[in-house]
């Protein structure tokens, strides 16, 4: 049997309300997120830019969570050391338009940081197949990178499934994240296809009921998954006993 040792929730601050970062960082914090998720984008690797290092420095001052950074660059090597001398835990970086990504995964390891390689929706999941035993986690793109509130791509699921497969037959400890389009009923699909890392944006930031209800939101879409397993009509994907954090709002 399979079984997801926990379902995380990654709060990205793409979607969050810039004037207030820090307390909506502290929010998210207190609801029981696991982590924070930073897209740094720089115009060339997507179309957008974001942010920086000093904005990771400025959050390391709130927040004990671990500071994820999610490298949409040309050239994520350049900025490693700037990034971790700001505070950063753990980075991803993308598979596509790195031509030594070996190395790339190397200098983050030497860094004494947790790595990931992303995938964007069109490439598949067979690219992640040599360098999977280096990996602490796989982020399975489920929107293309570059912007936040983007409709949920459905074909990710099935390479959610197969990257699933691929990590269980390494044995390895490994993450499989999904970042794109999670809310409520996303969520549900995305852990059913073998995720346990659950990126949102919009759906923590972006709803108008605040984050901490934002978060029991996405948790409670997960719970009807939950119940279906554990009255043994779906699958063993998932045990209610692993399930992610639970806060109460105040
Ligand atoms: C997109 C980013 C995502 C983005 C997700 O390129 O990597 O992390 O913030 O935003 P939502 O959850 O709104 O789709
Ligand atoms: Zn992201």
């Amino acid at each position: 049997m399979k079984a997801i040792a926990d379902i995380k929730l990654a709060p990205s601050i793409l979607a969050a309300d810039f004037t207030r970062l820090g307390d909506q960082v502290a929010e998210a914090e207190r609801a029981g997120a696991d982590r924070i998720h930073i897209d740094i984008m720089d115009g060339h690797f997507v179309p957008n830019i974001t942010m920086g290092a000093p904005v990771v420095q400025s959050l390391r001052k709130v927040t004990s969570l671990r500071l994820e950074i999610h490298m949409m660059i040309t050239d994520p090597d350049f900025f490693l050391d700037e990034f971790v001398k700001a505070g950063s835990d753990s980075f991803i970086v993308h598979w596509e338009g790195n031509n030594n990504l070996h190395r790339t995964v190397q200098r983050v390891k030497a860094l004494q940081k947790q790595v990931g390689v992303a995938i964007n929706p069109a490439t598949p999941a067979a690219v992640l197949e040599e360098i999977l035993p280096d990996l602490d986690q796989v982020l399975v793109m489920t929107v293309n990178p570059g912007f936040g509130h983007q409709p949920f791509i459905y074909s990710t699921l099935p390479k959610i499934r197969r990257v699933s497969h691929m990590i269980a037959e390494t044995k390895q400890e490994c993450e499989l994240e999904v970042d794109g389009g999670i809310d409520e009923v996303t969520a549900q699909l995305t852990v059913d296809a073998g995720a346990n890392v659950l990126v949102a944006g919009s759906a923590i930031f972006g709803a108008n009921v605040g984050v901490c209800a934002a978060m029991q939101r996405l948790r409670s879409g997960l719970r009807s998954n939950l119940d279906r397993v554990s009255t043994g009509s779906g699958s063993d994907l998932v045990r209610p006993s692993t399930f992610m954090k639970e806060r109460l709002c105040s």
